[in-house]
Order: structure tokens, then C-alpha cells, then sequence
């Protein structure tokens, strides 16, 4: 098999693992969060506002559905539905990872069919991996990138880091060495943000990354789909004793996602932060506001709607806008500037974590 047929086979197993098989972490840290409720909001739900600005673009809410597939034939209909639902509802959209249509421009038309449906906010999206030397292919560069964002009419580059994921795998990218310096030198080319796929962002890495001239971070903390999970499931199939061995041993292995949020919320005041990580409802979406959040994303909870088609998707995201609008109402926040300053209780593992030296 080429190396452009392993990228495409690994794309197709991902969607069907993330859609048929038990993938979650066993922890759902946004449940260590608790808004305090206001007994006396003093507002009217029809007067609550949802929109916001995020790099430049307006959406109807704050909510990103965060990168999935592409890359492979049966992604395109996927890509379609996720698509046209984030036109409708008014909501950002990120593209699974470019890679295989940049080995392979016949994949393109995965990916490019967004553009087809104009959601207000699209994310382009590349992997760390790949900006450096891994086992002597090419890495990417900055022209490469441009393609990427090209090709999808992206706003803004993600570049993912998963190396969880890279370790766990039998075959993963593991040469990390130069990552930091690659996003730094191509974030002053081009519109970049980073995002992590599920292990999260802590302090020490945010402060490493806020030097570089990124647009925002995608925190993608643990509590959500497990991406180590993902390669037990593969690994079974494969028949491969270690990576399932390693998948299980680090299948809750991260930083909770609210922990992430809340410490880059320290280092930065406004720095765009999107909280996607476990995110299940809309009453996570304003817990993740709460703490700070700019906006938060949703990956695995809307991939069997996306499989079943656009009408399924906006189905999902109405509901999770409404019980978004519910935690504003009982929150007393008009806005999602005011739900940036709604109480909140942290208990649980989330508050230990923030009390580590
Ligand atoms: C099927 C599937 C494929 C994914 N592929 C990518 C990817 O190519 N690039 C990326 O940055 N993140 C990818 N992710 C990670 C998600 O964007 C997200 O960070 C993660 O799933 C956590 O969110 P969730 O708990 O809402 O699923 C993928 C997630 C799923 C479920």
C-alpha cells in the first residue's frame, strides 16, 4: 500500500471507530462545572443574543463544528452536510486534516465542497507531524499551506497536535523535534491557529505558543472523543498487541478540557480560545463560555447526524442553541460577553488539577 492509501484507509477507519464503537473518555469534565443559577435573570429570552465575532467573521452562535474527515471518497457527503447545517445555523466549520488531498489533489473535492455552502467561519487544517522531516517525506510548507486554505476558502489554518494519537499508533509520525519553530516561522506567513485533538493545552505550552504569532488555540482538552481509544479499536482489527496495549494504557491521558480553558484564560485576557473537548450540549458550550472560552467546538456528537444528512445536523446544533439560550436565561447573560462573566463553581478533578504547581 502507498503511503498516500495508508493516510486514506487511516481517514475512513477514524469515522467508522468514531461512529460505531465506545470512544469516549470515562471522565466528562465540563460536569465539574457548575454555572450558579440567577433566580432573578431580569431579561427576556427573546432578548438574548447569540452572535459573535471570531478572526474577523460573524457567526449566529458560538460554536465551531470542529475538524472531522476528508481525504477519502466517502468523506465528501459527510463534508457536504457538516457544511451546508453550518451555513444554515451560522456556525464555524473546521475540515478534517488536508494532508491526503495535498499527496493526492483527487481528493481534493473532499474537502472543497464546503466552499459550495459558505458557512460563515471555515478552518483549514494540517498536522504538526507533518511540518517537520518524518521518516525522510517532505515536510509542508508555507506554499503547501496556502493550498490547504485554498482549497477550502479557509479564514484560518488549524495546525493539529496529535501526538498521543502518533505514540499510540503502530505507525504514527513520532519525531516531534522542530514542531514549536515550524508553526512559529509559518504563523507570520499565513492565518494559523493551534489546536490540540483531544490530550489538551496546558499553561506551559500556551506560554511557548503565545510567543509565536498564531491567531488562537483550539485547546481540544480531554473528556470527549479519546483518541487513544481510537487506536484500540484499530489496533484490534489490525491484530497489533502493542498499540491496542498502549491505546488502552493511555485512553484517559490528557488535560480536562476546562482546565485547559481556564489556564490559557490566565495567560491572555483576549486571545482567542476555542474550547472543544467532551463539549455535548449547550449547556456545556456556555460552561466553556463561563470560563472563558471565545467560542467551543464539537467533533464526534454530530458525525452519525452528518452521516445521515444536513437536516440532521442543523436538528442537533438547533438543540444545542437552545439549551444554550436556556443556561443564558438562567444565568442572567444577554450576550455572550456578558455569559464571559457568569459565576461558576468548579469542584471535581478539574478544580485539583489547577492547584498543581
Ligand atoms: C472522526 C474524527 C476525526 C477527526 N479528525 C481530526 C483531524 O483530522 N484533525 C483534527 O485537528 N482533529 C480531528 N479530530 C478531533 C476533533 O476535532 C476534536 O478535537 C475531538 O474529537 C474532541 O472533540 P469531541 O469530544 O467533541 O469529539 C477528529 C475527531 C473525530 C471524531
Amino acid at each position: 500500500m502507498s503511503a498516500e492509501e495508508v493516510t486514506r484507509n487511516r481517514k475512513e477507519e477514524h469515522v467508522d471507530i468514531c461512529r460505531d464503537e465506545a470512544v469516549q473518555a470515562r471522565r466528562r469534565y465540563w460536569d465539574d462545572v457548575a454555572l450558579v443559577h440567577s433566580a432573578l435573570p431580569e431579561l427576556d429570552v427573546a432578548d438574548i443574543d447569540l452572535r459573535l465575532a471570531l478572526f474577523g467573521k460573524k457567526l449566529e452562535a458560538p460554536i465551531i463544528i470542529a475538524a472531522m474527515t476528508g481525504g477519502y471518497p466517502g468523506a465528501r457527503e459527510i463534508n457536504r452536510s457538516l457544511a451546508k447545517a453550518a451555513a444554515e445555523c451560522g456556525v464555524g466549520l473546521g475540515v478534517g486534516s488536508q494532508r491526503a488531498a495535498l499527496e493526492d489533489p483527487a481528493l481534493e473535492g473532499t474537502f472543497s465542497v464546503v466552499r459550495e455552502h459558505r458557512p460563515p467561519l471555515v478552518i483549514g487544517n494540517v498536522g504538526a507531524p507533518q511540518l517537520i522531516r518524518q521518516r525522510g517525506r517532505r515536510p509542508l510548507q508555507a506554499a503547501d499551506l496556502e493550498r490547504a486554505r485554498k482549497m477550502v476558502g479557509a479564514d484560518v489554518v488549524a495546525v493539529h497536535l496529535n501526538f498521543l494519537q502518533e505514540v499510540a499508533e503502530w505507525d504514527g509520525d513520532t519525531q516531534a523535534r522542530g514542531c514549536l519553530a515550524a508553526i512559529d516561522a509559518l504563523s507570520r506567513r499565513l492565518p494559523l491557529i493551534v489546536k490540540e485533538t483531544g490530550a489538551g493545552i496546558g499553561r506551559e505550552v500556551a506560554r511557548r505558543l503565545l510567543r509565536t504569532s498564531i491567531k488562537g488555540v483550539d485547546v481540544g482538552g480531554a473528556g470527549g472523543t479519546s483518541f487513544a481509544a481510537v487506536e484500540v479499536f484499530r489496533a484490534r482489527r489490525k491484530r497489533h498487541a502493542l498499540a491496542e496495549r498502549l491505546g488502552g494504557t493511555f485512553w484517559d491521558w490528557g488535560i480536562p478540557a476546562p482546565v485547559s480553558v481556564i489556564e490559557m484564560r490566565q495567560l491572555h485576557r483576549t486571545f482567542p480560545v476555542i474550547a472543544t473537548g467532551g463539549i455535548r450540549n449547550g449547556l456545556d458550550v456556555a460552561r466553556a463560555l463561563a470560563l472563558g472560552a471565545t467560542a467551543a467546538g464539537i467533533a464526534q456528537p454530530l458525525l452519525g447526524p452528518a452521516m445521515e444528512g444536513p437536516k440532521a445536523v442543523v436538528e442537533e446544533l438547533e438543540m444545542i442553541k437552545a439549551e444554550l439560550r436556556a443556561a443564558m436565561f438562567l444565568t442572567g447573560s444577554e450576550d455572550v460577553a456578558a455569559l464571559s462573566r457568569a459565576k461558576y463553581v468548579l469542584s471535581g478533578e478539574s478544580a485539583r488539577w489547577l492547584e498543581r504547581a
